[in-house]
C-alpha cells in the first residue's frame, strides 16, 4: 500500500518545456517557494505587535483561498487553545459574535463581497478585528483596524503563508496560542528538503507528487482524511485539484465517514475513484484500526493510496502534506493541460455580481 504501488513508467511531467508551455502564470515558483513565503510571512509579522486579548471565541472570515489559513490554525490549535476557532465562510456572522469576538477578516484581494460584508457586521458588533488582506475594499473601510498589509500580485490560494502565518503570530502574540519559533524552523527546513523531492527537476521514479499525479489522473479523488490534524490539509487539497486542475474531488473525514459515506461503496456506479489517505502519526488508535477496516471493505472497489505527515511538530505536519498537495494538483494539471492559474468560472461568476452591484 502506499504511492509505491502507484509506480507507472510515465515520464510525461519530466518534459520541463511541457510544464513551461501548461504553467502560464509560473504557479509552480509560487508553491515551490513555500518556506521562503512562510519566513517572509513572519518576519513581517514580527515588526508588529498585537495587545493582548482574551476572546471568548474567533472566527476567521474568509472565502476559498483566503479562508483556508483558519482551517488550517484550527488543526494546529485544536489541542492546544481554550476558545473554539470557527471558519465563517459566509456574508453574515453568527449570533454569537460580540464585544468578547476576535474576528480575522481575510481577504486577499480585499474585495470579496462575503468578507466585506462580515466586515461590516463585526464592526456593529464591535468585536476585536484584524484585518488582512493586499488592498482593496476591505483596506480602505478598515483604516481604523489593526490592518496586516500582505504582498499583492499572486492568486490567494498560492499566497498561503501569508494568509496563514499573521492569524497563528497574531495568537501567539496576544497570548492566545504558545510560541513556536522552534516549530516554525522545522517546518521551513522540512520543506526546503521535501521541495528537492517534487520539484520538476526531479525525475518522476524519485518524485513522490509526480508519482501520485500519474495516479489520480482521470480518477475521481476521494480525500479520506484521519485525524483534526489533517482534516484542514484533505480540504486544502481538493480546493487546488479544483483551482488548479480543474476536476471534481471530495473529502470526508474518519471516523464520521464510517457512519454514512462508507455506504456508497456497497453500490455500484461507473465512475473510476482513487481514494487517498490522508495520515498522521498521531491518528488516534481506534481509528488506525477503522482505516484497516476501511481498506478490507474497499479492496478491488477503488485504487487506494496512502500520505503521511512528515516531521515532529504539528506545524511540520500540517505542512508537509499540505505541499505534497499543492504539488500533486499542479501536476495533475499539467497532464490535464490545463492553465493551473486560469480560474476563469470563478472570475465570470465575480464579475457579473459586480455587474449587477449589491444586492
Ligand atoms: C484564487 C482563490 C480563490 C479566492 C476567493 C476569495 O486563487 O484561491 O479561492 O481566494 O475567490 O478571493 P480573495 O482571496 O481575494 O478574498
Amino acid at each position: 500500500m502506499g504511492c509505491e504501488n502507484c509506480r507507472t513508467n510515465r515520464t510525461d511531467l519530466d518534459d520541463s518545456s511541457l510544464l513551461r508551455e501548461v504553467d502560464k502564470g509560473d504557479m509552480f515558483s509560487f508553491s515551490l517557494n513555500m518556506p521562503e513565503d512562510i519566513e517572509k510571512a513572519l518576519s513581517d509579522c514580527q515588526a508588529r505587535s498585537f495587545s493582548s486579548f482574551s476572546p471568548d471565541n474567533i472566527l476567521v472570515c474568509g472565502m476559498g483561498g483566503s479562508a483556508i489559513g483558519g482551517d488550517l490554525a484550527n488543526s494546529l490549535l485544536w489541542e492546544e487553545i481554550s476558545v473554539p476557532i470557527h471558519v465563517n465562510r459566509d456574508y453574515h456572522l453568527p449570533a454569537f459574535v460580540s464585544k468578547n469576538s476576535l474576528v480575522f477578516l481575510v481577504s486577499y484581494s480585499g474585495n470579496t463581497e462575503e468578507t466585506l460584508n462580515a466586515y461590516k457586521e463585526a464592526q456593529e458588533k464591535e468585536a476585536r478585528r484584524i484585518v488582512i488582506c493586499s488592498g482593496g475594499k476591505l483596506k480602505e473601510i478598515a483604516r481604523e483596524d489593526v490592518v496586516i498589509e500582505i504582498p499583492s500580485g499572486r492568486p490567494p490560494r498560492s499566497a498561503l503563508p501569508f494568509l496563514f502565518v499573521p492569524i497563528v503570530y497574531a495568537l501567539e502574540s496576544m497570548g492566545v496560542a504558545r510560541k513556536r519559533s522552534r516549530d516554525w524552523k522545522e517546518t521551513i527546513s522540512l520543506l526546503r528538503q521535501l521541495r528537492e523531492n517534487y520539484s520538476p527537476l526531479t525525475p518522476s521514479p524519485d518524485n513522490k507528487a509526480k508519482q501520485l499525479a500519474y495516479c489520480l489522473q482521470g480518477k475521481l479523488p476521494l480525500l479520506y482524511s484521519t485525524s483534526p490534524l489533517t482534516h484542514s490539509v484533505a480540504y486544502r487539497w481538493k480546493t487546488q485539484f479544483n483551482e488548479n486542475a480543474k476536476i471534481h474531488a471530495y473529502v470526508d473525514y474518519f471516523p464520521e465517514l464510517h457512519h454514512n459515506e462508507i455506504m456508497g461503496w456497497e453500490g455500484k456506479d461507473e465512475v473510476s475513484y482513487a481514494v487517498v489517505l490522508l495520515r498522521d502519526k498521531g491518528e488516534n488508535e481506534r481509528i488506525r484500526r477503522r482505516v484497516e477496516i476501511t481498506k478490507e471493505l474497499l479492496e478491488g472497489k477503488a485504487d487506494l493510496y496512502e500520505v503521511w505527515t512528515q516531521g515532529e511538530s504539528r506545524l511540520a505536519r500540517i505542512f508537509s502534506l499540505l505541499f505534497l498537495g499543492d504539488l500533486v494538483s499542479l501536476y495533475l494539471a499539467i497532464l490535464n493541460r490545463v492553465d493551473p492559474q486560469e480560474i476563469n468560472f470563478i472570475n465570470y461568476i465575480k464579475s457579473k455580481l459586480n455587474a449587477v452591484g449589491e444586492g
